[in-house]
Parts: structure tokens; C-alpha cells; sequence
């Protein structure tokens, strides 16, 4: 049993999570499932970024504590990880007491060395990326080449870190074997940009209100990337009393792999194991670099305002449907394009199709033929038995080496070859002439257990279908051991229950759009007669319940007109927050768009989000119904964006 360490980065607490910040944390998932099915001691690790420069200019805007800020988001990621099953271990917050502990041991050890001095830093510099970039590093007009916007010069005394003494020991770790970056590419680009030469670069920030105070600097607080990377050992134990963390799980024998994106390549690929080195501690095994989901072919990112949110995916399909896409629809190490189209068709081939329909099938005809239970005969030759061993392999390699789409399809392939079998020996036909004969029983059989073997390889990617699946079949529990991919585990003559159908198909056009999804509730046809009836007593609500609902000032910077459609309009608007909301309002017949804009309204911000033809709302606009017909609440004096209504 080998150790196995796996992190994803530290998210900036401050943004919502989207589809790019959720792949890493879903991949580092599945193999840390996997490598606890194999038998690994496993230690998976996730956590925020507190000490960014976005959750400060938040605070400043709400009037709060950065750290109440922090406090405030944080539960974001909490939420998310949970609702998509993630099983991590610890989940590092660098404004803990215990981070600031690593960080100042690591900056110890560093300072022990020599590789520390103060200079003058003068630089082009992106808040967020929380980076320098050379001039030609940068776009036309001084832009940030990750996000397009722009940098800010900026000049100060600061402390910095001896990178360019480390030159020659990253090479010869980039020369090493296993690479010591995946995938290929990107280890070419990083040896290149190392050979190219290296400057030292600077460790702490001045005049900064926020971050971990950088020892024996008045005034400097440590860069937040020396900072951010020191999580990675934070939860191992370093700077504390108890390190026996670091020495189960960061030891040379071991699998130390740190799994990020391709826009951190620098900082985790450079900069990490070369502070590790000048602190005298082993560095990650691997650091394994993903491409990034596009959509119309740029980054999904909250800067470039186009961005992926996978609530409303989880809740129409569950996390599992999700896992499933991100893994198979993205060959690790390239990027991928994020589509609604093609997430939809990859259900509908994949799992309605192959998946949910061989099961229910093969299950149904079972019951059918054998009284409700598995075949009493099971079969020790026939050319599953070659096909599953050849799935198997493959799917050890691909979840191995970083080629998980490759290691999916190999299950996938596996499922063809039962079904082509199937189609073969049609059992559905030999049974009428031979009835529940031994040559039907191996077939039916052979065919489970194919699929069982399938759906067990499958559980680290689809924990709650794998669950559902082997229950159906009559295969028990998830077993966690590797054997269990072996040849002949299907029980004979075990009940079978009946299957409710699963992956039902998806009707790709309802679903593209959005009238799969529930309509805004017409307008009240009567208008309610001017004079209220005293209310009931029963009718009455408390003071807390009616602040449950959250009211807001917001204002509206752009309106369209929803296409198709007579009454709504998409708005996009600034309650304040640190990123406008989109919402949906079925207000077109009485409003022109051009004129909303500007305007305030108030709005329910609590509202769980909907999608409307196609549109995620987020929140609902006020307004008066005068016999169906919208007339929108505004305040009396222009109000600041985000005051509470009460
Ligand atoms: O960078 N596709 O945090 P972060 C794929 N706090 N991956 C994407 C993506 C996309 N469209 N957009 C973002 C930070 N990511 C630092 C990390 S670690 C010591 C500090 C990935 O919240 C991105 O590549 O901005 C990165 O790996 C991760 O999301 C975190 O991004
Ligand atoms: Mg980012």
C-alpha cells in the first residue's frame, strides 16, 4: 500500500465556484476514490485563498472585515464540495492560525538558507493573477495575458527570493523520471521558459492592510503566492507540534501529486519546488496541469464574463451526470469547449443510451427468464472474459497516468462488446425454444457480469450510479478492493429488485431551450379588489419570516428581450455584490428595454436561481400586478446598489 497525496488549488474564496474551478476538484475526487479502491493510504486535499486583493476591495465595499468577508463566502465552496460528493480530507482556509504557522516555518527555513534579500521591485502587475509580467509577456496596451485586462505599474522596496540560484536544480527535476510535470507539452514550455534564465522575484508586498505579516518587515505582508503555495503543507502538519502527517504522506517514497491549471503553471511548476528546495523539503512527484473549459472559444472566467455555473446542471441531473462529462468530454492536459449541446448528447449516448439502457434491459430480461434473481449458471469461457481483461488494464493506465477520458472509454468499449454479444446470442429468442436453459443462464450471466465489472470500475467517477447499478444487478455493495475488477464475482441465483428506469433519454430540443424547465407563473388574471379584507389570523406571518425573505436595491445596466417571447426581458444588474446578477423578468409588454437602463428597481436576492428559455435568473424583480400588467417598484431617491428593503 503506497501513500498517495493529491491536492487541487486554493480557490480565491471571494469568486463563486464555476465549471473550471469545480473540474480540478472533481478530477483530484475521482482518483482519490480510485486510488483508495486500489488500496493506496490516500490524502486529498482543497481549501480557499483568503489573503487575494478581490476579497479585500469586497470588505471595503460592504464596510466589513476582510476576514468576516472570507467567513461570509466560504461556505460557497463548503456547499458546492458537498453537493458534488467530494471526499476530501482537509480543506485548508489560509487565514487559519495554522497556515500562518507553515507559512512563517517555511519562511524560516528559507531565510535559513541565504535566499533571502531586499531590493527594489518595480513591475507591470495583475491584481488578478496577483502577478508581474515582463513587457513582452503582456498584451497590446498593457494587458494581462491570462484576463485581457489591464496591469498597473508598480514600484516598491521588497524582500526578495534567490530563484535564478535554482536554475540548474530545476532542470535537472524537470530531466527526471516520471516527468515531473504532465502533460508533455507543458513540461516543454516550462523547461524552456526556466532555460531561458531566471530572475529572482519578490516575496513580500508593501503598504497591503491584508495577508500573513511578513516576519522582521514593518509594514510588508508576505506575497500571497508564497503564501498560497504553502497550503500544500499546511495541512500536513508543517510548523506545527504534530508532523506525522508530512512524514506519512510527503516523503520521497510516496505519490505527492499537485493537480492545477494551466494559467498557475509558473507558480507550481517554478516557483514551488524551488522554494521547497531552498527549505530542505521534498518536492510534489508530479505537478499535473489541465487545459481549460472554454465557451466560444475563450476561458470560462469570471473576468471575461462568461461563465458556467453548474448549479442548475446538478440539480436538473445530478452530480454523477456531471462527473461523468467533465472526466469523459475533457482529455486532460488540452482544453475543452463547455456546451450545453454537448452535454446533453454525451447523456444521451452515454448514459441514457449505453449505460441505463443495457442495464434495464439486461436486468429486466433476467428477472424475467429466472424468477426475479441472477442466473444460476455462471461461465468461465467466452470472449467477455478477454474483452473485460483488456477494459480493465486500460482503465488502470488511464486513471494512472492523467488519461481519464482514455480510461472511460475503455469501460464504454467494454459495455459495446457486451451488447454486440447480446445482439449475438439473442437469449431473448433461446429462451422460447430451450426455456431457462444452462446456454441462457451463461449468457445472461456473462452479460452481468461484464456490466458489473463496468460499473465497479466506474464508482470513483459515479459513486451513487455505481452504488444503484451493482444493487440492481445483484452484485451487492461498491466493493473497495482492486480484485474486485476480476473475472467471475457476479453471485449466482441472487435476488434481483425491480429497477426503477435511471438516464431516462432527454428530449435535446425541450432541453436547449430551457422550456423543459418550468415557466414563470403567468400573472394573476383578476386584479385583487382594491380594499384588502382584514387578514386572517392564519394568514399572518412573523417579522422573522418575512425577513427571510431578502429584499434589495439593485440597477438595472442592460436589458434584452428574451427571443420568442412577448413578456420577458433578460436584465443584468448591481445589487451591490461583487458581480452583477443576470435575472429574468416578465415585464417586456409594459416596459421598453432601452428605458429600464439605470433605472432602480427593488429585488428579491435569495431567490434560488431559475432557468427561463434558457436563462439562469438570478433573483426576481419587483413590481405591482394592475390586471396582469407589471408596474415596476422603485425607490423614492436614488439609493446605493444593495440596500436592504425592509
Ligand atoms: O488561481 N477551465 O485560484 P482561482 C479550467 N488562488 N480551469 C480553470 C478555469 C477554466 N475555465 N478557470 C479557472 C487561483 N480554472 C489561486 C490558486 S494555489 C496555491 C492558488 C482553474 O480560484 C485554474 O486553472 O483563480 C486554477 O487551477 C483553479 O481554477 C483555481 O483558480
Ligand atoms: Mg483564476
Amino acid at each position: 500500500m503506497g501513500s498517495f497525496y493529491i491536492s487541487t488549488p486554493i480557490y480565491y474564496v471571494n469568486d463563486l465556484p464555476h465549471i473550471g474551478h469545480i473540474y480540478t476538484t472533481v478530477v483530484a475526487d475521482v482518483v482519490s476514490r480510485y486510488r483508495r479502491f486500489i488500496g493506496d493510504d490516500v490524502f486529498f486535499l482543497t481549501g480557499t485563498d483568503e489573503h487575494c486583493q478581490s476579497i479585500m476591495k469586497a470588505a471595503e465595499k460592504l464596510g466589513i472585515e476582510p476576514r468576516e468577508q472570507a467567513d461570509r463566502v466560504v461556505s460557497r465552496y463548503h456547499e458546492i464540495w458537498k453537493t458534488l460528493d467530494i471526499t476530501h480530507d482537509d480543506f485548508v482556509r489560509t487565514t487559519q492560525p495554522r497556515h500562518r504557522q507553515a507559512v512563517e516555518a517555511i519562511v524560516a527555513r528559507i531565510e535559513a538558507s541565504g535566499d533571502f534579500y531586499v531590493d527594489k521591485h518595480e513591475g507591470w502587475y495583475c491584481s488578478s493573477c496577483e502577478s508581474f509580467y515582463t513587457e513582452k509577456e503582456l498584451l497590446p496596451g498593457n494587458r494581462c495575458p491570462t484576463h485581457e485586462t489591464d496591469c498597473e505599474w508598480q514600484s516598491e522596496e521588497n524582500v526578495f527570493f534567490r530563484l535564478s540560484k535554482y536554475q540548474d536544480r530545476l532542470l535537472e527535476l524537470y530531466a527526471g523520471d516520471p516527468p515531473f510535470v504532465v502533460p508533455e507539452s507543458r513540461a516543454n514550455e516550462v523547461r524552456s521558459f526556466v532555460e531561458g534564465g531566471l530572475k529572482d522575484i519578490s516575496v513580500s508586498r508593501a503598504g497591503l492592510p491584508w495577508g500573513i505579516p511578513f516576519p522582521g518587515r514593518d509594514n510588508e505582508v508576505i506575497y500571497v503566492w508564497l503564501d498560497a503555495l504553502t497550503n500544500y503543507l499546511t495541512a500536513l502538519g508543517l510548523g506545527s507540534d504534530d508532523t506525522s502527517k508530512l512524514e506519512r504522506y510527503w516523503h520521497d517514497d510516496g505519490i505527492r501529486i499537485n493537480m492545477i491549471g494551466k494559467d498557475i503553471l509558473r507558480f507550481h511548476a517554478i516557483w514551488w519546488p524551488a522554494f521547497l528546495m531552498s527549505a530542505g523539503l521534498p518536492v510534489p512527484s508530479t505537478v499535473a496541469i489541465h487545459g481549460w473549459w472554454l465557451r466560444d472559444n475563450k476561458k470560462v472566467s469570471k473576468t471575461v464574463g462568461n461563465i458556467v455555473r453548474p448549479d442548475a446542471l446538478i440539480e436538473r441531473f445530478g452530480p454523477d451526470v456531471l462527473r461523468y462529462y467533465l472526466l469523459r468530454d475533457m482529455v486532460f492536459g488540452q482544453d475543452a469547449g463547455f456546451s450545453d449541446e454537448a452535454f446533453v448528447d454525451r447523456y444521451n449516448s452515454d448514459l441514457a443510451n449505453d449505460l441505463g439502457n443495457t442495464v434495464s434491459r439486461l436486468v429486466k430480461l433476467t428477472r424475467s427468464i429466472f424468477d426475479g434473481k441472477t442466473p444460476p449458471e455462471s461461465c468461465n469461457n467466452n470472449p467477455i472474459i478477454a474483452a473485460a481483461a483488456t477494459a480493465v488494464s486500460q482503465y488502470h493506465e488511464g486513471m494512472q497516468s492523467f488519461e481519464y477520458s482514455k480510461a472511460l472509454a475503455a469501460l464504454w468499449k467494454l459495455l459495446s462488446e457486451v451488447n454486440q454479444y447480446l445482439v449475438a446470442r439473442e437469449p431473448w429468442k433461446t429462451v422460447k425454444t430451450e426455456g431457462p436453459s444452462e446456454g441462457v443462464s451463461r449468457v445472461l450471466w456473462n452479460s452481468l457480469e461484464g456490466v458489473r465489472i463496468v460499473t465497479t470500475a466506474l464508482a470513483p467517477v459515479m459513486p451513487s450510479t455505481a452504488a444503484r447499478i451493482l444493487e440492481a444487478i445483484g452484485a451487492g455493495a461498491v466493493p473497495m478492493e482492486r480484485a474486485a475488477l476480476e473475472w467471475g464475482r457476479l453471485p449466482l441465483d441472487q435476488p434481483l429488485p425491480e429497477l426503477e428506469p435511471f438516464f431516462p433519454r432527454v428530449d435535446r430540443k425541450a432541453f436547449l431551450s430551457g422550456d423543459e424547465i418550468d415557466e414563470p407563473a403567468p400573472p394573476k388574471q383578476k386584479a385583487k379588489p382594491s380594499r384588502q379584507p382584514a387578514a386572517e389570523e392564519s394568514d399572518m406571518i412573523t417579522i422573522d419570516k418575512f425577513f427571510e425573505t431578502k429584499l434589495r436595491i439593485a440597477t438595472i445596466k442592460s436589458a434584452e428581450r428574451i427571443e420568442n417571447t412577448d413578456k420577458l426581458l433578460k436584465l443584468t444588474v448591481d445589487v451591490g455584490e461583487d458581480e452583477d446578477r443576470t435575472l429574468v423578468a416578465g415585464i417586456a409588454e409594459s416596459y421598453e428595454a432601452d428605458a429600464l437602463v439605470g433605472r432602480q428597481v427593488a429585488v428579491v436576492a435569495n431567490l434560488k436561481p431559475a432557468k427561463l428559455r434558457g436563462v439562469e435568473s438570478q433573483g426576481m424583480v419587483l413590481a405591482a400586478s394592475v390586471d396582469g400588467k407589471p408596474v415596476l417598484l422603485s425607490p423614492d431617491n436614488p439609493v446605493p446598489n444593495g440596500t436592504p428593503v425592509k
